[in-house]
């Protein structure tokens, strides 16, 4: 594997023309990454993947300060998966210009994340822009976990960009929590409570899928969920996967979820 610091390098050393497959990540590697390499790997002649904690897509310093780094442990795993390129670039080299930092959301987006999370996807939009402008993958791959996020990128870079993005479903670890770089700030007690967490709307969306008005239960759920010790949700809601508007039927709906586990905030949707 070829590590690169910088993209003018990557640039010079590799030949965007073949079929590059790219993986962006902010490092803390799981087995959802590994999915998106292996993903890459089976469509792509070469993948890239890039480790960068991309500072204008968190909203809280102290949430940039805490995110999970394991550079040496992440080189460890691209090199067993014969990962071709690793790209690790410097924050001055993505944002020379402040005002790249942040691209404007549509009013009518900010939903859920979008809204309690002000300025994160804005950051997220920037970064996939500036990488997408300095380099030229074919094939671009991300994780269903952040559902939200896959549909933004998707409309954003629709008419912009000449790349297939492709998403890959969520991996779920033991008692079906979903596997984020954040599970590692959590105790053996807090993975309980989130793998209680995640089986309870499991069990209420497979009876949605039955019967449609099991949704009036929801509220149970949320007071459920908000009696657990240090668990606050942010948001629960139902909404269509299409589009993400309250607007679905039993065929088109996802369940969205954010909340604080003792402080690491976690989302997931099903
Ligand atoms: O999903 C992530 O890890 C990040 O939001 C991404 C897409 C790598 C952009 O920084």
């Amino acid at each position: 594997m070829i590590i690169f610091k910088s993209i003018n390098t990557l640039n010079k050393e590799v030949n965007f023309k073949a079929n590059i497959g790219f993986v962006p990540t902010m490092g803390a590697l799981h087995k959802g990454h590994i999915s998106l390499i292996k993903s890459s790997k089976k469509i792509c002649k070469k993948t890239l993947v890039s480790i960068f904690i991309n500072p204008s897509q968190f909203n809280k310093a102290n949430d940039f300060k805490n995110y999970p780094k394991n550079l040496k442990k992440d080189i460890a795993i691209l090199k067993k998966l014969k990962v071709d390129y690793l790209l690790a670039p410097k924050v001055k080299e993505i944002y020379r210009n402040k005002k790249n930092s942040k691209i404007k959301l549509k009013k009518k987006d900010k939903v859920m994340c979008a809204l309690y999370r002000p300025g994160h996807f804005e950051g997220v939009l920037a970064v996939i822009n500036q990488f997408l402008i300095k380099i030229k993958p074919k094939h671009i791959f991300f994780g269903e976990k952040d559902y939200q996020q896959l549909l933004l990128i998707k409309k954003f870079v629709k008419n912009k960009f000449k790349i297939t993005i492709h998403n890959c479903p969520t991996i779920r670890g033991k008692g079906n929590i979903a596997l984020s770089s954040r599970n590692v700030l959590l105790s053996n007690t807090d993975i309980k409570k989130s793998a209680y967490i995640a089986n309870l709307i499991l069990n209420f969306k497979r009876n949605m899928k039955r019967d449609i008005l099991f949704k009036k239960h929801l509220k149970n759920i949320i007071y459920k969920i908000n009696n657990i010790k240090k668990i606050k949700i942010e948001y629960l809601e139902i909404r269509n996967k299409i589009n993400l508007s309250k607007n679905y039927n039993r065929n088109n709906f996802k369940i969205f979820i954010a909340y604080y586990n003792n402080k690491v905030r976690l989302i997931d949707n099903y």
